[in-house]
């Protein structure tokens, strides 16, 4: 939860357990940021869900994929034999990390949606190994995430300093930190870019190009469009990692909204639509059936066979990829990919 303040911008010294003082050494390397969310949204709080149940087809947020079980989940679904995404990209980025250290240099990294840093480590460990300064400026909604990890690196990395913002991607670029270096490095991988639709990547891709200078860097991680076959095993796993991960998501509507959706009676499906290149996650109700949920005071119906839409995974091409970015003035200056290329990461650079 974040805490709440007046102003959207709360700036102060990490300070998880006022009574146990962190050590000098660490806090002077360490800062967190808080942009708490207006207070309008603050009070709306839900009427995403009302909106998107009200929707023909229906849709949920894919944030409310991520309470404790979910991220739990989450995690789980990264280490699966079927999901090839997370193992491919950390392959990748541990052949190309010096590459990019080198060329990119001393520079403030930004990550966005940063979780627990794990394939970020792989870059830390280059800079580390090669003697270039970095500033670390992970953002992610989850601050005690966020701040846990920061504590973690800090002692990994006596070399490291970390400036934690706890935002969205629309409130971090439209305000990044002071730099302290003159050059800048935006870092998206996991393929998140494939979670949002065709226009919101857009305007996402607008938003991360207007935060740059010429020359600063941009690093993207994407999915590649490949087999079907592939594609499906990776979002229907066999041991039901991603089902479970899909519905927990109604469970977690439950507990936050007061609501009676009862799982048994719905179902995770997922399947790869070719014409838009994107796998679609849905939760299909498996009879007619009311929902209430008592909070929002809403009451949602469900016909047989009726699919509500949880998640868009987009699948990219890296010709048509090159090109969308470029028209954001990012160019493209180095694509590194697998053997099978079927995950990439293109290390694009702002025109000048
Ligand atoms: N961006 C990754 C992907 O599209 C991770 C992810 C986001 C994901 N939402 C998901 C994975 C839902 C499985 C299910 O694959």
């Amino acid at each position: 939860m974040l805490p709440s303040s007046s102003s959207i911008r709360d700036r102060h010294p990490l300070n998880i357990n006022p009574d146990v003082p962190l050590p000098t050494i660490l806090r002077d390397r360490l800062t967190m940021e808080y942009r708490t969310q207006p207070e309008t949204e603050t009070i709306r709080e839900g009427q995403d869900v009302v909106l998107g149940l009200s929707a023909t087809p229906k849709s949920l947020p894919p944030k409310y994929f991520y309470d404790d079980r979910g991220s739990k989940l989450f995690e789980a679904i990264t280490q699966l034999p079927e999901y090839y995404l997370t193992r491919t990209e950390t392959t990748i980025l541990q052949n190309c990390v010096s590459a990019i250290a080198a060329r990119v240099g001393p520079c403030d990294l930004i990550e966005l949606g940063s979780g627990s840093s794990t394939k970020t480590r792989i870059l830390l460990d280059a800079y580390r190994q090669l003697n270039i300064h970095l500033r670390y400026v992970p953002v992610d909604v989850s601050g005690s995430m966020l701040e846990e990890t920061a504590h973690l690196l800090l002692q990994e990395y006596p070399q490291l300093s970390i400036h934690g913002l706890v935002s969205t991607y629309e409130n971090a670029l439209a305000n990044l930190p002071d730099r302290i270096h003159p050059s800048r490095m935006i870092a998206f991988i996991g393929s998140t870019l494939g979670n949002l639709a065709l226009h919101e990547c857009e305007t996402f891709l607008g938003h991360v190009s207007a935060a740059l200078q010429p020359n600063d860097h941009f690093l993207l991680g994407i999915d590649l469009h490949k087999d079907t076959a592939i594609l499906e095993a990776a979002y229907n796993d066999s041991q039901g990692i991603t089902a479970a991960f899909n519905l927990n998501m109604l469970d977690h509507l439950n507990w936050r909204f007061q609501g009676n959706f009862d799982l048994r009676h719905f179902r995770h499906v997922s399947f790869y639509n070719t014409r838009d290149r994107q796998i679609e996650m849905h939760i299909e109700s498996l009879r007619s059936q009311i929902v209430n949920l008592r909070s929002l005071e809403f009451t949602a119906t469900f016909a047989t066979g009726e699919k509500l839409l949880s998640e868009i995974s987009r699948k990219f091409e890296i010709p048509e990829i090159q090109e969308t970015l470029s028209k954001h003035h990012l160019n493209a200056v180095e694509t590194f990919t697998d053997s099978q290329r079927w995950f990439a990461l293109i290390l694009c650079q702002k025109k000048p």
